[in-house]
């Protein structure tokens, strides 16, 4: 795990308390103490300080293994939040049995944080299936493709990386994280806003073709973090080429279209400007 990808998901779970929590693919104790302590510094020690119940599940037996265990074949219990952190790209089909694992381990009200590589080298352990999640819509059609069973209310990804010397060659490397709910508790906006949303920035590459006067702003806009909230108000931050970060709130995907083509446009009259 990056360390960047530590700190969003530090975020996603800031203020759990008294949970239980289930950690897939978590990998032994000498992975996320020593070689990545970042994990330990951002994600497991924070929880454990908030009085949470933390179990480590994997396939391999190690030391910091709580329960020894394969994703795909069969999980035990129900918890409060999953998380799920690069794990998915070493996984053996089938999916469909893996996906219907972490759904019935959740708590109707549980929170499933899943991240995994936007773009990384091939890397085994034991296996690379290659699954890689550059943006929201391959998360999204991931869920489609196994039959709608959890919403995203939260999308966000790294900034881009060399890759760790190790690999031997220079690729520019990220992750891609979703905070996602049971689909039974279906929010008021739907799957088609995230997908606006993402087509919002490949709308505002088009409009920065044609419109000269927008060039400079425009080059390269990237979606920093998507959220939806419980009342169904979409947020969203995008980052401009001058690495200003914008944001926004809208319960409409079309209007906020709208409203950040305007700021784009006029330098900001509705959106603030972020720290
Ligand atoms: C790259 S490590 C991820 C460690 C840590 N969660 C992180 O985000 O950096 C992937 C882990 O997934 C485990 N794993 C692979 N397939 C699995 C499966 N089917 N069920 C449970 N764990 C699995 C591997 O043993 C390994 O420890």
């Amino acid at each position: 795990m990056l360390e960047e990808e530590a700190k969003l998901i530090h975020r996603c779970i800031a203020g759990v308390k008294n949970k239980t929590i289930l950690n897939i693919g978590s990998s032994d104790e000498k992975f996320y103490k020593k070689d990545q302590p970042h994990i330990w510094k951002y994600i497991m020690e924070p929880l454990i300080r908030n009085n949470n119940k933390l179990i480590n599940f994997d396939k391999k037996k190690a030391k910091g293994v709580d329960v020894i265990g394969d994703a795909t074949t069969m999980i035990r219990g129900t918890y409060d939040i999953i998380l799920f952190c690069n794990c998915i790209e070493h996984i053996k089909s089938p999916f469909i049995k893996l996906i219907n694992n972490l759904y019935n381990a959740l708590n109707d009200d549980g929170v499933l944080i899943i991240s995994a590589p936007g773009v990384y080298p091939i890397h085994k352990d034991p296996i690379d299936n290659e699954m890689r999640f550059p943006n929201i819509k391959r998360w999204v059609s991931l869920f489609e493709f196994y039959e709608d069973k959890f919403k995203i209310i939260e999308y966000c990804q790294t900034k881009e990386m060399e890759a760790p010397v190790r690999y031997g060659f220079r690729e520019m490397v990220y992750s891609s994280i979703v905070k996602c709910v049971k689909n039974k508790k279906l929010l008021t906006t739907s799957h088609q806003q995230l997908f606006e949303t993402d087509y919002l920035l490949l709308k505002l590459k088009e409009i920065e073709k044609k419109d000269k006067s927008d060039q400079n702003v425009l080059k390269s806009i990237k979606l920093v973090r998507l959220k939806l909230d419980v009342d169904g108000i979409l947020s969203v931050k995008l980052m401009l080429k001058n690495k200003t970060k914008i944001k926004g709130r809208t319960d409409s995907a079309s209007l906020f279209y709208k409203k950040i083509l305007g700021v784009i446009r006029q330098s900001g009259a509705l959106f603030k400007e972020m720290k």
